[in-house]
């Protein structure tokens, strides 16, 4: 086990840079829909408990403040339908990204291990495979792991609804990869950040279902981590606010290797993340605010004659052309409206005829897009 960067692909987003000048060469400017970074305030509530805890003189603990860890455990009852969680079962990270990363290394996975991963998907599942030595396998379902390595599969990583092309796994699908992983001894966690935000049924009445959900491990939260984050759920990316829940013995082992390593989310944040979570009403105001540029980016899309595709929950529009040109020229053609997405080969080579956009636009950047897009 080690973190082994030399095996990391190179950061693609460099790539995307002379379309980002191209895009800006437009008389009306760069509408820049590349990224998911919220772009609306952090809810007062979430600042004014952030700055309330301001005086924090003494270490915050690892794991999470008690009164963290019991709002995460409200949370998934009030919000996701999961009450079999207990605080034990509860830790506090800084943003997911960095858990998502380590977490094959932590659980001291090697080289001659494997880690499963949606095809197309958040690189970061692949860049923590790499990171500790052990091998990516592309798969959407149990049945698509390749039968050699199906016994080296250690850690399935699970992403619901998706990055980038907005896919919802049901009850059913969850379980599927949750029997498979069990039967092998292996970890299954599912990257769940974008859970608030579903837009099309049963999703958007019923909620999107949580790899802790009681129908999915059949009452038991053995082997199974779910990851949460405040960053676009709360508009708080800049906080670094985010947790991991499940199985309380997982949490444990990986709390202890983070109190080792002083990997604590500061003390203010902590408090701002309590608050937060105890506040569902922003989080609904904020999927409205989505839900309102979605619909008007998608009229825009459509009026152009792209074709979107999944889509029905998460941050993100996830779209091709008719004839399927690769993603490269489409990133061009929008780059020429002034209009920056990301390329779908950056997620997998099944992303390689798609381009993804972001709902994160402020109401007159989306406006703008949406007119550019009709008049093209
Ligand atoms: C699927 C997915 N997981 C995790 C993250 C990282 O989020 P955080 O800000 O919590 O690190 C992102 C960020 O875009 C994401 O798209």
């Amino acid at each position: 086990m080690g973190f082994d960067a030399a095996a990391l692909p190179v950061f693609p987003w460099d790539l995307l840079e002379p379309h980002k000048a191209q895009a800006a060469r437009h008389p009306g400017g760069l509408i820049d829909l590349s990224v998911g970074t919220p772009v609306d305030p952090t809810p007062p509530l979430i600042q004014d408990a952030l700055a309330g805890a301001a005086d924090s003189p003494g270490y915050p603990p690892t794991i999470g403040t008690a009164a963290l860890r019991r709002a995460v455990v409200d949370h998934y009852a009030a919000a996701r339908g999961v009450t079999g969680l207990a605080p034990e079962g509860v830790l506090a990270t800084l943003g997911s990204k960095e858990l998502i990363a380590s977490l094959a290394s932590a659980l001291g996975l090697g080289p001659g291990d494997a880690v499963a991963h949606p095809t197309v998907a958040y690189p970061t599942y692949d860049v923590g495979a790499r990171l500790a030595g052990a091998r990516p396998v592309p798969a959407d379902s149990p049945g698509q792991v390749p039968d050699e390595l199906g016994a080296r599969v250690k850690l399935v990583w699970l992403n619901s609804p998706a990055n980038p092309d907005g896919r919802v796994a049901g009850v059913a699908d969850l379980a599927a990869w949750v029997e498979w992983a069990r039967a092998r001894g292996a970890v299954v966690a599912a990257d769940e950040c974008y859970a608030a935000l579903a837009w099309d049924e049963p999703w958007a009445s019923a909620g999107v279902p949580s790899l802790l959900d009681a129908r999915v491990g059949g009452g038991s939260l053995d082997g199974l981590l779910a990851l949460g984050s405040l960053s676009k759920q709360s508009n708080a990316a800049g906080y670094r606010a985010a947790w991991v829940a499940g199985d309380p013995a997982l949490i444990g082992r990986l709390a202890a290797l983070r109190k080792h390593m002083g990997m604590m989310p500061p003390g203010p944040v902590q408090a701002a993340m309590a608050a937060a979570l105890a506040d569902r009403s922003h989080v609904a105001r904020q999927r409205e605010t989505y839900r309102r540029r979605r619909r008007v980016l998608l009229d825009g899309i459509g009026q152009a004659g792209y074709l979107v595709e999944g889509s029905g929950a998460g941050l993100y529009l996830w779209f091709t052309t008719p004839d399927r040109q690769d993603c490269w020229r489409t990133v061009a053609d929008l780059a020429s409206l002034g209009i920056l997405v990301a390329p779908g080969a950056f997620y997998g080579a099944g992303g390689a005829a798609f381009v993804r956009m972001a709902l994160t636009g402020s109401d007159a950047a989306v406006a703008e897009a949406a007119a550019r897009l009709t008049a093209a």
